[in-house]
């Protein structure tokens, strides 16, 4: 498969390194250190790359708008492994964003097979958790949106088998209904701008999703009427299929242009003030004005037990319902950084990089950065054992875990 990654395959192996060079997301720079607040995702580099983030590091910091937009598939109980994203949606939230949150039951039905019940409940249980994080925003589940639904067909006309193939690898066997969840997912993401006008959406997505992001942002592109070209001294607005009245609208809108056949030129003007423009234009005149949106991309902490976290793999997670003694056991089971015997870990120390105990605690059990650092010298220096480590660990997700359903039963109303 050309792209390397398939958001649906189950084995998992993403070359981070290739996707920057290769697809064109960008490392995460000293572009969030503007940032006023900073996130442990940011600050713990658990999100590694981004795609245009930008736009919404200058919406944070100047108040402006922007939406934060994701979806969750309802194949199962929400777990750990969906616990970043939420938080990342929640964050945005709070810094001024617009939240939009799909329930991707079409995909969930059509994909995984899934029963309309089934997604049903399970779409409740996520947002349930989203509300118990702080989330406020607008939710949906994809099956009732009819405009969202009417936007995936536009979004469709722009879609060609040939570009489903060289992204996901869909073959002549793949269900027109998994093409059409595809169209769907595009839609979600280009919904907010849909609603509330354009603006900049960012899409906080682990960095298996990419794929998803890419697509969106060439359709985003192609739904646009036109594309405005700096060509020096002339800006030149070009038609993508624009009808005439909307070519109309801009040459009535910059006095001194000149219009030819498929475009509109405009000497002695600014880039960026006729692009906003040309925009609002578009919008007026009935086209959406898409913003190309953004992502940032996360990594993702391994297994409990090493490899991949996944909820095929039980022992690998836990769900956010599970009973204390079976998240005890894992915990506790846990593979960790440690060494082969004790006498040897009081010698070397532990190696809490590649450990998942560790990295538990990193991204999500270990608020204060000293206290997360405490722990790392201990580990290295060897005077904190795996045994004591683990347990301590367990006892943060035992309060997590309570805290967190106390929350969940709080908001629990709020689920419509
Ligand atoms: N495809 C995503 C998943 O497998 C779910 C999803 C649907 C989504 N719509 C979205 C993710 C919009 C991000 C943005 O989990
Ligand atoms: Fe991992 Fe803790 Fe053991 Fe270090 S002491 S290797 S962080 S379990």
């Amino acid at each position: 498969m050309e792209s390397g990654i398939n958001p649906w395959s189950s084995s998992q192996s993403v070359d981070i390194d290739r996707l920057f060079a290769e697809f064109g997301i960008a490392p995460v720079d000293d572009m969030v250190t503007t940032l006023k607040s900073q996130p442990s995702f940011f600050r713990r580099k658990i999100v590694v790359g981004h795609r245009d983030y930008a736009p919404i590091v200058e919406a944070i910091n100047s108040g402006s708008r922007f939406n934060v937009m994701t979806g969750f598939m309802p194949s199962g109980h929400p777990h750990l492994g969906h616990l970043m994203v939420m938080r990342e949606v929640v964050w945005h939230v709070e810094q001024g964003g617009s939240g939009y949150v799909a329930v991707a039951d079409r995909e969930a039905h059509a994909v995984r097979g899934l029963s309309w019940d089934d997604c049903k409940r399970y779409g409740r249980e996520y947002l349930e958790c989203l509300y118990a994080l702080g989330f406020e925003g607008t939710t949906y589940y994809q099956s009732e949106n009819e405009q969202l639904k009417d936007l995936a067909f536009e979004a469709a006309i722009k879609i060609n088998f040939s570009d489903l193939q060289a992204i996901y690898g869909f073959s002549p066997e793949t269900a027109l209904a998994h093409a059409d969840s595809v169209a769907t997912q595009v839609a979600d993401i280009l919904y907010p701008q849909l609603v509330e006008g354009p603006a900049p959406t960012v899409v906080p997505v682990g960095i298996d999703q990419d794929p998803h992001i890419r697509l969106t942002r060439d359709i985003a592109h192609k739904m646009r009427w036109f594309t405005v070209l700096d060509q020096g001294n002339i800006i030149s607005v070009r038609s993508k299929n624009a009808p005439s009245h909307a070519m109309d609208a801009i040459t009535r809108a910059f006095p001194g242009s000149k219009r030819y056949e498929g475009h509109v030129d405009i000497p002695d003007a600014d880039y960026l003030s006729v692009s906003e423009k040309v925009r609002a234009i578009e919008v007026a005149e009935g086209g959406y004005g898409f913003i190309t949106p953004s992502s940032t991309d996360h990594s993702f902490m391994q297994g409990l037990q090493g490899g991949k976290m996944s909820s095929s793999v039980p022992d690998s997670l836990f769900w956010f319902d599970e009973s204390e003694a079976d998240v005890k056991r894992k915990v506790m089971g846990a593979l960790t950084g440690g060494r082969m015997t004790k006498e040897e870990q009081v010698r070397l120390g532990g190696e809490p990089d590649g450990c998942p105990v560790y990295l538990l605690n990193l991204f999500h059990m270990v608020s204060d950065d000293e206290e997360l650092l405490d722990i790392r010298r201990q580990c290295l220096s060897g005077s904190l054992l795996c045994g004591a480590c683990k347990k301590a660990t367990f006892e943060r997700v035992k309060e997590f875990q309570r805290d967190f359903k106390e929350k969940r039963d709080a908001v629990s109303h709020m689920v419509v």
